[in-house]
C-alpha cells in the first residue's frame, strides 16, 4: 500500500514524538509543549506533560479572534420541537461566558465536577464548554438512562453542580428529567446540590428555591461579563464519560485536554477529510463519546459548523428527515451508527426519499459503533452514490482507531473491514496467551503501549481496575476487548466483543448490569442475559429467569416485572423487551453458565452440544421456552 496514508503512518512509526509535535501546532496554547511525551507519567505515559492551555479558548475564543466570530458554530435542528436555530462563534462566546459567570457564582472552578442531564440542544453544549472555560470537569450523562444510573454517576464524580432540562423530547413522548434529578439526587444522598436547570416549553418544571436556578435567568443576569479561560495542564482531565463495564458500576472514562485537542483537531482533516468553515455532522447524540468527540469538540476546534440534531432517523417525521437537514445545511459529511441506516432502509427501501433532496454537498459518510454490516453499507453506496466509510473506536480512545482516511488518502473500501490502523495506533491480533497470531486469524483485538494522545489515561477514581480492565492481560498492550483479524493488506475485520458488552442501536450495555437489576427482583433466584442478533438494532437483550422453589405466581407477571425493573434502574435505552422464566439455566460442570450457546439456539443458528455441559435435557427446554417468545428457529426463519 502506498501514498499518503502509508507515508502519515510510516512518519508517526519511525518519529512518534516528532509527528504529534507537528500536530500539536494546530493548537493554541498558554505554554507550548517542550516535552511531548512521558513515559514514566501515569499507567503507560502522559502527552504534552509541561504545557498549558484551554480547550474552550481553541474550540471559540480562537475563532472569534482570527475573523470566524460570523460563521454559524452551532445549527439546532429540532424537528421534534420543530425549531431550528444557528448560533455563530462570536454568540457561542457570549452564550458560554455568561453560564461561566453564572457558575462561578456558584463557586464553581478548576478541577469541579459538573454532571451534564440535557437532551440534545445546544444548551448542553454551552454547559459542556462553560465548565471547559472554568477548568472544570463535565461528565454528561444520556438523557435515556433511569435515575439510579444518574445517580451512580453523581455521586462517583463527586459532582458539585449539575446542569438539566425540564425535560427530553422522543417522538410521541416527553421525558420529563426534573423527576428523575430529582430522585437521582436523592438517590445519591444529595438534595442539596445546586443545579442551572433549562425550562423547555414542551414541558416546565417546578424549581426548588436557593437550590434549582433557571438557565436563561442565569444567562440574563451575567451576559456581556467577561470570564477569561482558566489555563490548565494538557494533562488535566477536560471530561469523565462514564461507559459500560462488566459489572453494573460504570467506568468513568477521563479524557485530558491537550491530548485530546491534538487528536482531535489532526482527525479532523485526515480521517473526515473536510476543511474548516464546511458544515459537520455527526447524527448522534451528546451523551456519548461520538457525541463529544464530533458533535462538540473536534469540529469546534477546527474551525466547522456543527449540527446539533434532536430528532431520530425515523419518525421525525419520516425517513427523509436526514436528507432535509443535508440540503438545507449543506453538509459536507455525515456521521451517525450503521443502525440508523437499518431504520432508514426499513422504511424507504428504494430510497424515493433520497431524491427528493439535493444531496451534491455531502461528500462522506461515515459509520461507526458498531459493526457496519456488508448489506447496509452497499445499500448506502448504492443510494448516496458518495463513499461509506465505516471507521472502528471506543469510549475509551475517543478517536478512530482504524479508518479508512479520506483527507490523507482514500483507500479501497472492504465490506466488513473497518479499514486501517491510524498513525499513533500499533493494531495486533493477539491470541490468549498473548503472542501474535498470523494474518487472517481471529484473536484478541489489542494496541502496543503508548496509546496515542486522545485516549484515556485513566478511569476516575478507578487506577487498579483501569489496569485490571485494560492493561494486566496482555503486558505491554492496551486490551480492546473486540476480537477480530488483520488480513494480509492489513485490513482490521472486528467481530465481536470478548465481554458482556453487547451493542444495542450502536448504544453500548452491560449484560452484567442487567442481570444485577434483575438478581434484586424478589422471585428471581438466578439469571442470565444474552445478546441476540436483530437485524435491525444490531443486537438485543434476552434475559433467562429461574425462579425461587415454591414461586406460585404467573410467569407472565414476573417477566413483566422484571422487564419494568430493567427500564426502572438502567433506562429505556437498554430495550431490554424480552425476559423469559425457564427452569433451569444451562451450566458447565464447573457452573459457568453456557451464554454463547443460549445465544446460538435464540438466534436459530447452529449449535454444538458443549462437551463440558452439567445436563444436556437443559438446552431443550431454554429452545422450547425461547419458541415462547419468539426466538429459536422461528427468528432464524423471519430473518431469512
Ligand atoms: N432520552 C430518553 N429516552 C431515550 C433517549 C433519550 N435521549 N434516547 C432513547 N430513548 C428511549 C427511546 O425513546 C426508546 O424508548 P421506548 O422503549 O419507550 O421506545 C428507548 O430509549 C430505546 O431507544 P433507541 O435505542 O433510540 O431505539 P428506538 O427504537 O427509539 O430508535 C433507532 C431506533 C435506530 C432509530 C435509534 O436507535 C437511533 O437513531 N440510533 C442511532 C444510534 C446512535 O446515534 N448511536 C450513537 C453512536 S454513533
Ligand atoms: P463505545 O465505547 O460505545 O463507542 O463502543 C465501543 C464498541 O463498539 C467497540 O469496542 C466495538 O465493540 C463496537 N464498535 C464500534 N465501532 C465499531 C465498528 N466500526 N465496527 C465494529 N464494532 C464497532
Amino acid at each position: 500500500m502506498q501514498g499518503a496514508y502509508r507515508q502519515a503512518y510510516e512518519n508517526w512509526k519511525s518519529d512518534p514524538e516528532g509527528f504529534w509535535r507537528k500536530a500539536a501546532e494546530a493548537i493554541d496554547w498558554f505554554e507550548a509543549p517542550q516535552r511531548i511525551f512521558d513515559g514514566q507519567a501515569g499507567a503507560y505515559g502522559r502527552w504534552f506533560p509541561d504545557a498549558t492551555t484551554n480547550t474552550c479558548f481553541n474550540c471559540v475564543d480562537r475563532h472569534v479572534r482570527d475573523g470566524r466570530g460570523d460563521q454559524a458554530a452551532l445549527i439546532h435542528d429540532s424537528p421534534v420541537t420543530g425549531s431550528q436555530r444557528s448560533i455563530s462563534f462570536h454568540e457561542l462566546l457570549g452564550e458560554v461566558s455568561a453560564l461561566a459567570a453564572g457558575m462561578k457564582e456558584l463557586g464553581i472552578g478548576k478541577g469541579d465536577r459538573v454532571i451534564i442531564y440535557m437532551p440534545m440542544v445546544p444548551e448542553a453544549i454551552i454547559a459542556m464548554l462553560a465548565c471547559a472555560r472554568l477548568g472544570a470537569v463535565h461528565s454528561v450523562v444520556f438523557g435515556g438512562f433511569a435515575a439510579s444510573e444518574l445517580a451512580t454517576r453523581i455521586a462517583d464524580c463527586g459532582a458539585r453542580l449539575v446542569i438539566s432540562a425540564s425535560c427530553g423530547i422522543e417522538p410521541g413522548r416527553v421525558v420529563a428529567y426534573k423527576p428523575l434529578l430529582d430522585q437521582a439526587l436523592d438517590i445519591a444522598g444529595a438534595t442539596s446540590m445546586p443545579t442551572i436547570i433549562l425550562q423547555r416549553e414542551a414541558s416546565p418544571c417546578s424549581l426548588m428555591d436557593g437550590r434549582d436556578q433557571d438557565f436563561e435567568a442565569v444567562l440574563a443576569r451575567h451576559r456581556g461579563k467577561q470570564v477569561e479561560c482558566v489555563a490548565v495542564a494538557a494533562t488535566d482531565p477536560l471530561y469523565i464519560l462514564y461507559t459500560s463495564g462488566t459489572t453494573g458500576k460504570p467506568k468513568g472514562v477521563v479524557r485530558d485536554n491537550g491530548g485530546h485537542m491534538v487528536a482531535l483537531h489532526w482527525s479532523m482533516h485526515a480521517v473526515y477529510g473536510v476543511k474548516p468553515g464546511e458544515v459537520y455532522w455527526a447524527a448522534s447524540d451528546i451523551g456519548w463519546v461520538v457525541g463529544h468527540s464530533y458533535i462538540v469538540y473536534a469540529p469546534l476546534l477546527h474551525g466547522n459548523t456543527s449540527i446539533v440534531f434532536e430528532g431520530k432517523p425515523v419518525g421525525t417525521p419520516d425517513a427523509g428527515t436526514f436528507w432535509r437537514v443535508i440540503n438545507e445545511h449543506k453538509v459536507a459529511a455525515l456521521f451517525t451508527a450503521p443502525t440508523a441506516f437499518r431504520a432508514i432502509r426499513k422504511d424507504d427501501p428504494e430510497g424515493a426519499l433520497i431524491a427528493r433532496h439535493d444531496l451534491s454537498s455531502l461528500r462522506t459518510l461515515f459509520l461507526a459503533g458498531e459493526r457496519a454490516d456488508p448489506d447496509t453499507v452497499q445499500w448506502a453506496e448504492q443510494k448516496l452514490q458518495i463513499p461509506v466509510i465505516d471507521h472502528w473506536w471506543q469510549t475509551e480512545t475517543g478517536w478512530t482507531i482504524a479508518g479508512n482516511p479520506v483527507g490523507l488518502q482514500q483507500l479501497p473500501v472492504k465490506h466488513g473491514s473497518a479499514a486501517v490502523a491510524m498513525p499513533g495506533y500499533d493494531v495486533q491480533v493477539l491470541d490468549d496467551a498473548g503472542h501474535k497470531v498470523a494474518a487472517g486469524t481471529l484473536g484478541n483485538i489489542a494496541i502496543k503501549l503508548p496509546l496515542p494522545p486522545g485516549c484515556l489515561p485513566e478511569l476516575w477514581n478507578a487506577q487498579s481496575r483501569f489496569r485490571e480492565s485494560y492493561l494486566d492481560e496482555f503486558a505491554g498492550y492496551y486490551k480492546t476487548s473486540d476480537a477480530g483479524y488483520i488480513d494480509t493488506d492489513g485490513y482490521l475485520f472486528i467481530m465481536a466483543r470478548t465481554d458482556d458488552i453487547i451493542n444495542v442501536a450502536g448504544h453500548r450495555l452491560s449484560t452484567g448490569g442487567m442481570e444485577e437489576a434483575i438478581s434484586g427482583h424478589p422471585d428471581v433466584a438466578e439469571c442470565a442475559v444474552i445478546g441476540v442478533a436483530d437485524a435491525m438494532k444490531g443486537q438485543v437483550p434476552v434475559g433467562f429467569l429461574v425462579l425461587n422453589s415454591g414461586v406460585g405466581r404467573d410467569t407472565a407477571t414476573i417477566e413483566a416485572e422484571v422487564i419494568a425493573r430493567v427500564r426502572e434502574r438502567i433506562g429505556p435505552v437498554a430495550a431490554f423487551k424480552t425476559a423469559v422464566v425457564v427452569q433451569r439455566l444451562p451450566k458447565t460442570r464447573s457452573g459457568k453458565i453456557l451464554r454463547a450457546t443460549m445465544q446460538k439456539i435464540a438466534e436459530g443458528a447452529d449449535w454444538k452440544m458443549p462437551a463440558t455441559i452439567d445436563d444436556p435435557a437443559i438446552l431443550d427446554e431454554i429452545g422450547a421456552a425461547l419458541g415462547r417468545h419468539g426466538y429459536g428457529p422461528t427468528q432464524a426463519a423471519t430473518d431469512a
